[in-house]
């Protein structure tokens, strides 16, 4: 049987009066990528912070190891083990790298000790010669990689990336995928949020695919990429 690390079920997310999440549900198993795809608006995002817990949800329920973590604040949520990549990064300009990752150093939820320093300069060679700089003077592609490495200081049980490539350069989206792909050898849980589904496609196990706050599709990646319609229905592709 599959292990899920992260489970969401029957999610509606409301924006003040305006619903943007119908029922989204998706599972995440141990040591698997799952890309969450969609267009522009779609709930990508939304569906990212609910599970973060750093927005509300008005019914549903998401379980990680089990155990439901809805409506609990974000920072208990990310103590659970819960790590988040927001699309907007929000990485401390007046802070150096070094420090930006020093300050989001905690043991796993079960006292793990994975992501050291080192391992996460390991992981990240490009921020080693920068780790002196302010975090407000790294380029778009270094914030994030910065941003994804402070979450892995947090030593989470399953990692959210919210649109890691977007914005970037294309050698930097290189890089990021390299990264990614890295990470899930050496068995890291993600969720990847994207709207690029060739982006995905070397790197995520399965899929799911949102549209209008719900989810229209689940399988694997190489089943989604094979079905025109679905891709023609609800991707940019
Ligand atoms: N703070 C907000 N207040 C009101 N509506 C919002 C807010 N944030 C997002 N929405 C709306 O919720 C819907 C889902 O947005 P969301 O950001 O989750 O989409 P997304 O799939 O992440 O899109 P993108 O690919 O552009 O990042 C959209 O219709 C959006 O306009
Ligand atoms: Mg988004």
């Amino acid at each position: 049987m599959h292990e899920d690390v992260l489970k969401v079920q029957g999610l509606d997310v409301f924006y003040g009066t305006s619903q943007v999440l119908f029922k989204m549900s998706l599972s995440v198993r141990k040591g698997e990528t799952l890309a969450l795809l969609g267009r522009n608006g779609a709930g990508k995002s939304t569906t990212m912070k609910a599970m973060a817990g750093v927005i509300a949800a008005r019914r549903g329920e998401v379980l990680l190891h089990g155990k439901s973590v809805l409506g609990q604040p974000s920072h208990r949520i990310a103590r659970a083990g819960i790590g988040f990549v927001p699309e907007d990064r929000q990485i401390f300009p007046d802070l150096s790298v070094e420090d930006n990752l020093l300050i989001a150093i905690k043991p796993g939820v079960n006292g793990e000790n994975d992501w050291s320093l080192e391992r996460v300069y390991d992981m990240l060679p490009l921020l080693a010669p920068l780790k002196d700089r302010l975090g407000g003077q790294l380029s778009g592609g270094e914030q994030q990689m910065l941003t994804v490495g402070r979450a892995l200081m947090g030593n989470p049980n399953v990692l959210l990336l919210d649109e890691p490539s977007e914005g970037l350069a294309p050698i930097m989206v290189q890089k990021i995928g390299d990264l990614i792909d890295t990470l899930r050898k050496v068995g890291t849980t993600i969720v990847l949020a994207e709207q690029n589904l060739h982006f995905c496609l070397g790197l995520a196990d399965r899929a799911v695919v949102i549209d209008k706050g719900a989810d229209v599709f689940v399988g694997t990646i190489r089943e989604l990429n094979a079905d025109e319609d679905i891709k023609q229905r609800y991707l940019s592709v």
